[in-house]
This record gives structure tokens, C-alpha cells and sequence, in this order.
């Protein structure tokens, strides 16, 4: 399901200070087990070696056109190129896409690519807020290509501005979301709720419980793996995680907000998963001021929304989400839990696991989870990393869209 797995990417890299930059995109791309050509311009050349490319990606890096090979080289690897990203681009390299030159491997394989073109720049705020500059990435953007960045910062310079190159991390998860977009998610909506709420009882203190947000957030990433549009409803104690590269992002602290934010994205969703430790209940009133400890409080609580029953409600009545998965963390009796909340809330599936054993749960990368469908069919999951449970959940959310 990792969309870059196999994949053939001709990483080019030009003359930038910031080609330091693409050895770790390449060795990042390595490890997500694509397949990476590297071709470096002259310029690219006298800041990183060949050698650099080929010890991290295990395959030849190219420079020169006047290799042996060269000429079949550049149609070779721009025909058989699921991707091709320059990372670092420089103004110069930028202005040879623009003119369409060819006087280097790296231009020619870009002339002889059939797959979609990225481009990350990289140079000095100067050189990137001029009007050639402008006009080129004006020029190239309208022949489809993506422009990445740049973002805002230092420059080697030391001057300030617009001219940084992406971060690899960001360059990757960019990459990852054009693979993924011909999934069989593509034009699905999937809403994802994960992490846990916070509840206030005075300016300083609240309840919450121990969910780290991680297995929704692996749903999120596997959602848009298979090509999903995909809104992730982030809960408090999930605030430092960071975003799915192409979610759209929707913090939130208290069960109040989480289903205000749900409800409104709900109808126009196709999938709703909700991760999320929504807490159950929270302090009927919530003291203005901190309470002082010689004032031992008495803590009055009252239930919160249930927001699994809420869209089911909504559901009945115009129909969407088409799909419905909801998690049930338990401590004991756990399938039992699970199906009665499959059929009280309505669900069209339920992710059952076992809270309070050590390799499952809250907090750590592994989850040992069993599935419950509605009619009394389980199946029970081995222990998985927590991003494959979220590929097998989304696996069957294929299914079940797919039933209709
Ligand atoms: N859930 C919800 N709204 C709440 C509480 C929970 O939508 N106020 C959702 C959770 O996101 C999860 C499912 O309901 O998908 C089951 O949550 P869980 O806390 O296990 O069950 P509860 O309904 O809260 O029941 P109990 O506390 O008795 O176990």
C-alpha cells in the first residue's frame, strides 16, 4: 500500500548549497523502498559527489552526458520514470526547463519524461523574486509541472526571505501523495478522528486519558496512500504528532469540539473512522479561576456527546457517511464491549482492541486489534505495527464502499 514502494524516481539534483539536502532525500526515498536514479547537474557536482547518491540509493548516480551510455541513459531513465523531482533546483536549471534546453543528462532526461515533474528551487531571495525567475516557474507550472515551495528563511547568504528549499521530509510526503492519487480511494472524502480530548475543570487543569493519536493518524496516512481526500480531526493529546502529508488538519480539545467539528464534515464525507478516545464525561462547570488546594473540590461531572450516536442519527437520515468505523478500547470482555457498540451505534464495522497490555494500545507503535462486522463475523488480527493495522482497516473500508 506504500505508494512508493518499486516505484522508479529520477531524483535531479543542480548546483545548490542545498544538494547536501538531496542525499537525504534520496536515502529517505531508499527506505520507503522506491527505486532512485540520481542525476546531477555540473553545478550539483561541485557541492555533493556521485559517489554520495549511489552509497545511499545502492544504484549508479549519473553526471555526465559524455559518459559512454550517456545518450541511451537519459531516454532510458526519463521513459521508465514513474517520477522525476529536481531537489535542489536552481534558478539556472529552472530557466533550462523553462526554454526547454537540453545541455546536460539531467535537462535531457527531463525532455525525454513521460511521468509527472516536480520541482523543489532553491536560491537566493533575490534570484527568486525576480520577474525571469517568476516567469519561468509561471512558464513550467502551466506545462503541469508541480512547483514545491520554496519555503521562507535564512539563506546561505544570510539574507532573509523566500528561496529555501523544502525540507526532504515535506519533498517526500509530496511525493507520496502524487503516487497515491489514482487509488481506489481517489474522489473519496475520509474523515478521521484520532488522539484524545481534554476536559477543563479550571484555567490549569483538565481530564484526558492516555491516547497517543497515533493509530488514527496512521489511518489518515494509509487513507491517503489509497488516493483518499482526507480530513483529520486531531483531539488534544494528539497536538504534537505531526500532519499526514495532503490532510487537512482540524485541532481540537474537548469532546464538544471534536463533535462539532465531525457533525459538520460528516454529511459530506464517504467514510467516517472514528480513532479517537473521545472522553465520556467532563466537569459540569468549569471554574473561572484555579482552585486552591485548601479548597478541596468536589468534582461534579455530566456525560459528554456521543458522536458516533449523532452521525448515525444523521446517517439514517440522508444517508452518508456510507461507511461507519468506530474503535472499541477495552479492559475486559472485550468482544462483547465491541458488538454491543457495533450495534448500538450503528456501525458498519468496529476495531476492537485490548487496552493494558504492553505491545498493544495507548502510546506504543504496535496494536494487536480484531475486526467485528455487523451479523457476528470477527477476524482477529496478529500483532501488527500500528500502520498496518490502519493498511488492513482501510482495506476493508474498500470492501464494505465497494458493497455499496
Ligand atoms: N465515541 C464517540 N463519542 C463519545 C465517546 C466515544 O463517538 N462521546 C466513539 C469512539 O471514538 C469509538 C467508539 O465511540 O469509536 C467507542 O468508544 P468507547 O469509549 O470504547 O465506548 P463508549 O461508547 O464510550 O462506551 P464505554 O465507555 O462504556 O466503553
Amino acid at each position: 500500500m506504500n505508494p512508493l514502494q518499486d516505484k522508479r524516481i529520477v531524483l535531479g539534483v543542480s548546483g545548490s548549497v542545498a544538494a547536501y539536502k538531496a542525499a537525504e532525500l534520496a536515502s529517505k526515498l531508499t527506505q520507503a523502498k522506491a527505486q532512485v536514479d540520481v542525476v546531477l547537474s555540473e553545478g550539483a557536482e561541485r557541492f555533493i559527489s556521485p559517489l554520495t547518491f549511489a552509497s545511499l540509493t545502492g544504484r549508479k548516480a549519473y553526471s555526465s552526458l559524455w559518459d559512454s551510455d550517456a545518450h541511451v541513459v537519459h531516454v532510458g531513465l526519463g521513459e521508465a520514470a514513474d517520477l522525476l523531482v529536481i531537489a535542489p533546483c536552481s534558478a539556472n536549471t529552472l530557466a533550462k526547463l523553462a526554454t526547454g534546453q537540453a545541455d546536460n543528462l539531467l535537462t535531457l532526461t527531463v525532455l525525454a519524461a513521460r511521468c509527472p515533474v516536480l520541482v523543489a528551487p532553491a536560491m537566493d531571495g533575490g534570484m527568486f523574486e525576480h520577474p525571469a525567475t517568476q516567469a519561468n516557474i509561471q512558464t513550467l507550472r502551466q506545462r503541469g509541472v508541480q512547483v514545491l515551495g520554496p519555503a521562507q528563511g535564512r539563506m546561505a547568504s544570510g539574507l532573509l526571505g523566500w528561496g529555501r528549499m523544502l525540507e526532504p521530509a515535506e519533498i517526500l510526503g509530496q511525493l507520496r501523495l502524487v503516487l497515491s492519487r489514482g487509488g481506489p480511494l481517489a474522489g473519496r472524502h475520509v474523515l478521521v478522528s484520532a488522539g484524545g480530548t481534554q476536559e477543563p475543570l479550571d484555567p490549569v487543569r483538565y481530564l484526558t486519558n492516555r491516547s497517543s493519536g497515533k493509530q488514527g493518524f496512521a489511518l489518515a496516512q494509509a487513507a491517503l496512500d489509497l488516493g483518499a481526500q482526507v480530513s483529520l480531526v486531531a483531539g488534544a493529546t494528539a497536538a504534537s504528532l505531526p500532519t499526514p502529508y495532503g490532510a487537512e488538519r482540524i485541532d481540537v480539545d474537548t469532546a464538544a469540539q471534536m463533535a462539532e467539528a465531525i457533525l459538520q464534515r460528516a454529511g459530506s464525507a464517504d467514510v467516517l473512522i472514528m480513532a479517537a478516545a473521545v472522553a465520556d464525561f467532563r466537569p459540569r462547570q468549569v471554574q473561572p479561576h484555579k482552585i486552591k488546594k485548601n479548597l478541596l473540590p468536589q468534582v461534579e461531572l455530566e456525560p459528554t456527546p456521543d458522536i458516533l450516536l449523532a452521525v448515525a442519527e444523521q446517517r439514517r437520515r440522508i444517508g452518508w457517511p456510507a461507511v461507519v468505523v468506530g474503535f472499541a478500547a477495552e479492559s475486559q470482555n472485550l468482544l462483547e464491549n465491541a458488538q454491543d457498540k457495533l450495534a448500538r451505534k450503528g456501525l458498519s464495522m468496529i476495531v476492537a482492541n485490548q487496552v493494558g497490555v504492553p505491545d498493544a494500545g495507548f502510546a506504543v507503535d504496535t496494536n494487536r486489534v480484531s475486526l467485528l462486522w455487523p451479523g457476528g463475523a470477527v477476524e482477529h488480527l496478529p500483532l501488527l505495527s500500528k500502520s498496518e493495522v490502519a493498511e488492513e482497516v482501510l482495506r476493508r473500508v474498500v470492501a464494505l464502499l465497494a458493497e455499496g
